[in-house]
């Protein structure tokens, strides 16, 4: 019934969900629970060897999660989604799916802190090596494919860097050599980029950020075709990264108002974005909705919004942003985005810490640099709050 609306705000209010069958209630409630009970010993066999359709255990599934798949299979025009712990879960579920020891992947070092310590440090162990190259750059691209090259992983918008890569001519030149390509789509998010439709093979995400949307859970989904989504569901179940009923809950009640969430993060951002390119105390702003972004034309061409996520390099140097960062009263010097609240914070004093000098160099990451989420404040309060700690950091 739900998947006959057109309008995206409809499907994500009314997909995955109706009423409760058992009471009416028009939300469905919480299954916070661990295990469903069989009404025989034989229909929990029939369940196991696939003959009947339901719930065992929560680490194998919920209908929290469900309906929350639903809904994002829905909005990346995926067949098939899985919703898990958080986006760490999501990145190394979606990979490990993929890979095989002596397998070869090719990402890009502007990517966010945890997903590269996922491929520069833990998936060596296992014999997959991973190379980190410039995918502004075709021929760079092509040149590091190697006969073992399995999977092209890549976020664009680039985390913190904001960098824009083009998805359709990246799948183009990784199916000629047949590699997956997997993108991160947490900062741009399907409102406004759908990667599947461009030509990727499987999306990622954190749902920690704009999905849910509030800061109050942790969460995770890879979309795909369900025949891989299978195969993740068999790789999670094994690590066990789930989620559980009350967060996946939380998520759906997040989504709901995510389509509203996303047209006001679009148009703050480009109103800030807008207007800390003019300040004098900022040197750079990276923000693919600027019309001097490098890649402005090609984010244009494939997204339909930027959303609220930028970068600013301070003309002042780190001293000016520990100024910058210390005068903020508006926002709150903290990790992740995609929130209501407007957060900020210097990348290199935390969410890529643990990132190698030589990458960051690589990927642009410099301690002049600092990341901003506009959330859903009033935009005159946000921009008088930059405009005020901008004064004092010089
Ligand atoms: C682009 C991107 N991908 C993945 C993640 C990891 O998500 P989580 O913190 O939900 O594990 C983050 C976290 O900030 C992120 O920014």
């Amino acid at each position: 019934m739900a998947a006959a609306f057109k309008g995206l705000n409809s499907r994500l209010v009314h997909v995955g969900e109706k009423p409760d069958p058992a009471t009416g209630a028009a939300i469905p409630p919480i299954y916070q629970t661990t295990t469903f009970a069989f009404p025989t010993n034989e229909s929990m066999l029939d369940l196991m060897e696939g003959r009947t359709s339901g719930y065992i255990y929560t680490r194998y599934g919920n209908p929290n999660f469900t309906m929350a798949e639903a809904k994002i299979a829905d909005l990346e025009g995926a067949e098939s989604a899985l919703v898990l712990a958080s986006g760490m879960a999501a990145t190394s579920t979606a990979i490990m799916a993929l890979t095989r020891a002596g397998d070869h992947l090719l990402t890009h070092a502007d990517i966010y802190g945890g997903s590269f310590g996922l491929f520069h440090e833990i998936l060596p162990r296992f014999g997959v090596e991973t190379d980190f190259v410039d995918m502004t750059d075709l021929g760079s691209v092509e040149q590091a494919i190697r006969s073992n090259t399995t999977v092209i992983f890549i976020e664009t918008p680039s985390n913190p860097t904001l960098r824009v890569f083009n998805l359709q001519a990246i799948a183009e030149v990784a199916h000629r050599h047949g590699i997956r390509l997997v993108v991160d789509n947490t900062f741009a998010t399907p409102y406004n980029q759908r990667p599947l439709d461009l030509g990727a093979d499987v999306v990622v995400h954190s749902g920690t950020k704009y999905l849910n949307g509030h800061s109050d859970l942790m969460a995770g989904a890879i979309a795909g075709t369900a025949g891989y989504i299978a195969e993740c569901v068999n790789v999670f179940r094994k690590l066990g990264g789930n989620l559980n009923g009350f967060d996946a809950w939380l998520l759906i009640r997040g989504m709901k108002t995510f389509g509203l969430r996303m047209r006001q993060h679009n148009e703050s951002g480009q109103k800030v974005a807008e207007y800390l390119s003019t300040h004098p105390a900022v040197q750079c702003v990276h923000y693919p909705g600027l019309p001097t972004h490098p890649q402005h034309e090609l984010a244009r061409s494939q997204m339909s919004g930027f959303g609220g996520v930028m970068s600013v390099e301070l003309r002042g140097g780190p001293q000016a942003v520990d100024r910058f960062l210390d005068s903020v009263q508006l926002f709150s010097r903290a990790v992740s985005l995609g929130s209501v609240e407007s957060l900020i914070t210097q990348p290199v004093a935390a969410v890529h810490y643990n990132v190698p000098a030589s990458f960051r160099e690589l990927g642009g990451i410099t301690p002049s640099l600092v990341r901003i989420s506009v959330g859903l404040e009033e935009i005159e309060d946000i921009v008088d709050d930059l405009a005020r700690a901008l004064e004092r950091a010089g």
